[in-house]
């Protein structure tokens, strides 16, 4: 068991990396040698990647993939993807390829609109809380003018407060709830300076305020904070086609495929253990773009999961069906991104990605993020109810399997070359680059 060390964030980088090996590794040489492999060559780029965080030791790489051939709107992309998975950029782009032919996706931001909400317990009359509140409000937005000011001269700012009683959940609990137009900022310091704001004049407006009494002037500010939960900063994409199509190959017809791909949805509308998965997979292509377009997968992850949960039961985030012979098939999710500030400005390949995109407004990013979704799942949901996923997955891992047992480019040509004719599996790919190596 290592010890506990106290002023571990102020030692140099150095003084860290040596600690850290230390203290937890057997092999303490080789461990400092792998941290530093991964530095940058660059000096101020590597500075730049230790500023983004706390205590950085290193860099954690992930791949930058593209999928081309995107049709949205009329308009062609190449999307950056960052993920670890192999298969999911293979999936984007074969889907991309299958609704290039077939008119693209039509995609419509539908809100745009943040939340926030500074939390706080009071225990007087109602009544004089509201009277209270609407002699606050317009101070509320005078106060936060200095933060407000700019963002409202690019057609932005603070839509809304409301007073909100929640004291059926919680004895005393009520809120500012305030809406926001954060244009092409994903608006998270901006949100949060206004809350913070708001709670110093409303705390500091109640002690003045004559209709409370001495106990109702005590306000408890619990706290001030953003929500992740965006259901009115939604976004739509869509694919439609005729049924027959669909058709891409004759192992199945249309029709059957069309069918069995909407009970496939259908499943995972009704069915929460499917619905995981099903919408997993649509993360595997929102998180790619988002993260490499320098925006927080987490806080996009959680809004989209609450908002797949909006009807009480966790369900599907993507629709399907079939109307005079139109097959089409759809998604609407909350994106709240940002294509200025944060990462955007800052990351060299953040930069990089934006640009490949056009350098998209926000509203543009929400877009091409639920494109990458729609296309992920509809990629996984035609193998599932055709070949089964392990066939293209597998393929897909072949080079991971080959990797890790360090098989050199001659024998990697021959081994994929082999599992042309023949199906992958981890033990099938051992026995053929053992066999390999023994007939050399
Ligand atoms: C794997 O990362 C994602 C899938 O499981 C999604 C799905 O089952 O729909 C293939």
């Amino acid at each position: 068991m290592s010890e506990s060390i106290s002023g571990f964030s102020k030692l140099s980088k150095s003084k860290k990396i040596d600690w850290i090996v230390n203290t937890y590794f057997s092999n303490a040489d080789e461990a400092k040698r792998i941290l530093e492999q991964y530095w940058h060559i660059d000096e101020k780029i590597q500075q730049l990647h230790d500023e983004f965080i706390e205590n950085t030791i290193s860099n954690y790489y992930l791949p930058l993939g593209v999928a081309p051939n995107f049709l949205i709107n009329g308009k062609l992309y190449t999307i950056p993807m960052a993920i670890e998975e192999s298969s999911v950029v293979a999936a984007a782009s074969k889907s991309a390829k299958f609704w290039l032919d077939r008119g693209g996706f039509k995609t419509k931001v539908i809100s745009t609109t943040k939340i926030g909400q500074v939390h706080f317990m009071y225990h007087g009359n109602k009544k004089t809380l509201e009277s209270f509140f609407s002699y606050l409000k317009p101070l509320l937005f005078k106060d936060a003018k200095p933060i407000t000011k700019n963002m409202e001269q690019r057609g932005g700012g603070i839509l809304d407060i409301e007073l909100r009683d929640k004291t059926n959940d919680i004895k005393g609990y009520y809120q500012l709830h305030a809406s926001f137009e954060t244009l092409n900022a994903m608006g998270a310091n901006f949100i949060n300076s206004c809350l913070e704001q708001f709670a110093k004049t409303f705390k500091s407006e109640a002690l003045i305020f004559d209709a409370f009494s001495e106990e109702e002037k005590d306000i408890q500010i619990v706290m001030s904070i953003l929500s992740n939960y965006v259901p009115d900063c939604l976004v739509r994409a869509e694919v439609s086609c005729k049924v027959e199509d669909l058709n891409e190959d004759n192992t199945i017809s249309a029709e059957e495929f069309a069918s069995k791909f909407i009970q496939a949805v259908n499943i995972a509308e009704v069915e929460p253990y499917r619905a995981v998965t099903h919408n997993k997979g649509i993360m595997n292509g929102i998180d790619a773009v988002v993260l490499a377009t320098g925006n927080d997968f987490r806080a996009v992850e959680a809004g989209i999961h609450a908002y797949a949960s909006q009807n009480g039961t966790y369900s599907s985030l993507t629709h399907a069906k079939i109307e005079n012979g139109i097959f089409t098939f759809w998604m609407e999710i909350p994106l709240a991104l940002g294509t200025v500030g944060g990462l955007t400005g800052l990351h060299p390949l953040v930069k990089l990605a934006l640009e490949l995109l056009y350098n998209p407004s926000a509203k543009e990013l929400m877009q091409i993020v639920a494109v990458a979704g729609l296309a992920q799942n509809f990629a996984a949901i035609r193998s599932l109810t055709t070949t089964g996923i392990q066939k293209g997955h597998m393929k897909m891992h072949l080079m991971n399997i080959l990797n890790q047992f360090g098989a050199n480019d001659h024998e990697k040509s021959a081994i994929i070359d082999y599992f042309k004719t023949h199906t992958v599996s981890h033990s099938a790919v051992v026995e053929a680059l053992k066999n390999l190596r023994a007939n050399k």
